[in-house]
C-alpha cells in the first residue's frame, strides 16, 4: 500500500490487514510493549481544517512507533499564499517520509501524491474520511466479533462520513442504509457502486433504514467549511437524529457510533449520546491504532 487517499483504493484484504494490525498493535499499547516501527521516520502533519482527534492521535501514533511529527498550519506554510501543491509536494519530499492532509478538496491530496514521492495519508476532505472510518470497522469488530450479517444505517447528512462508510462497510460485506434527506445523497459514484454491490440502500425515512440495524451511525449537519449553510441545514436535517424512538427500531444490542464532534439536540440525543459512550470513545481512542497501522503499513513499503 502506497498511499491511503481514499478507501476505493484499498482492497477488502488490504483493509483487513489494517486492521488486524490495528488490533496487534492496541494489544501491544495496552500491555506496555513498545513498537518502535518507525523510529528515525518523520510525518508531517498538513491542516486547513480544524481538528482535535486527527491530530493529537496521528502525533501521539508517530511518537509512540518510534518516531516524529510536525503540525504544519495550512496557514503558516506558503501553500496558504498561493505556493502550488506540486511544490510544496516535492519539496516535503526531500524532507519527510509520509504526509499526513487534512484539506477541503480531495483533488489536492491527490495532486500531493502525484507529484510527491513520499507516502500521502488523507486525514479528511469534503470527500472522504478513510482514517475515520478504518477506526470505525475496527471498533464494529470488537463490539460484533464479525463482519458478517451486519447492517449499518447511516443517519443524515450524505457527506466524506457517509461516503467513506459506504465503501468500507461495502467492503468488508456489511449492509449499508442511509437516510437523508433527497437533497443531501452521497457522492453519484459512490451510490452506483454500492448499488452495483446490492447491499446499499438510500432512502429518506429514518425508520425504514434503522429497521434491524446493528449499527446507528450519524455526524453533524454542516461538515467544517458549511458554516454559513448551518441555518437551511438545521431545517433540512431535522427528523434525521438517533433518538430513543429510532433505537426502539434497530436491533436490541445495537451499537452507536458517531466520529465526533457531535451536536447533541441535532443529529443525536444526548440521552442515547451517553447510553452508548462506550462505543463512541472506543472508536475515538481506536483512531489511533488504527492510524498507526496505516503508517507502518505505508512507510514500510516505501
Ligand atoms: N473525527 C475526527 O476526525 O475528529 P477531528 O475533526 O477532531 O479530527
Ligand atoms: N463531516 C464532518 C466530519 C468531522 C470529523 C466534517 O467534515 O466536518
Amino acid at each position: 500500500m502506497k498511499h491511503l487517499l481514499k478507501l476505493s483504493d484499498l482492497s477488502k484484504s488490504e483493509i483487513l490487514d489494517i486492521l488486524n494490525l490495528a488490533d496487534q498493535l492496541k494489544y501491544e499499547n495496552k500491555n506496555g510493549l513498545t513498537h518502535h516501527l518507525l523510529k528515525g521516520k518523520t510525518l508531517g502533519m498538513i491542516f486547513t481544517k480544524s481538528s482535535t482527534r486527527t491530530r493529537v492521535s496521528f502525533e501521539v501514533g508517530m511518537y509512540q512507533l518510534g518516531g516524529n511529527a510536525l503540525f504544519l498550519s495550512g496557514n503558516d506554510l506558503q501553500i496558504g499564499r498561493g505556493e502550488p501543491i506540486e511544490d510544496t509536494a516535492r519539496v516535503l519530499s526531500r524532507y519527510l517520509d509520509c504526509i499526513m492532509i487534512r484539506t477541503f478538496k480531495q483533488s489536492d491530496v491527490e495532486e500531493l501524491a502525484q507529484y510527491g514521492s513520499i507516502p500521502i495519508v488523507n486525514g479528511l476532505t469534503d470527500y472522504c474520511h478513510p482514517c475515520q472510518v478504518l477506526a470505525d470497522l475496527m471498533t464494529i469488530r470488537e463490539f460484533k466479533g464479525t463482519f458478517k450479517n451486519l447492517k449499518l444505517c447511516f443517519i443524515g447528512d450524505g457527506n466524506n462520513m457517509a461516503n467513506s462508510l459506504i465503501v468500507g462497510c461495502i467492503k468488508l460485506g456489511i449492509k449499508v442504509s442511509i437516510a437523508c434527506p433527497d437533497n443531501y445523497k452521497p457522492d453519484e459514484k459512490i451510490v452506483e457502486w454500492g448499488y452495483a454491490q446490492g447491499l446499499l440502500e438510500i432512502t429518506s425515512d429514518v425508520f425504514k433504514a434503522a429497521t434491524k440495524a446493528d449499527i446507528i451511525y450519524t455526524d453533524v449537519w454542516a461538515s467544517m467549511g458549511q458554516e454559513n449553510e448551518a441555518k437551511e441545514r438545521m431545517q433540512a436535517f431535522s427528523g434525521y437524529q438517533i433518538n430513543d424512538t429510532v433505537m426502539v427500531v434497530a436491533r436490541k444490542d445495537a451499537m452507536v457510533l458517531h466520529c465526533l464532534p457531535a451536536h447533541r439536540g441535532e443529529e443525536i440525543t444526548a440521552e442515547v449520546f451517553e447510553a452508548h459512550s462506550k462505543e463512541i470513545f472506543d472508536q475515538a481512542e481506536n483512531r489511533l491504532h488504527a492510524q498507526k497501522a496505516v503508517l507502518v503499513k505505508v512507510m514500510q513499503t516505501k
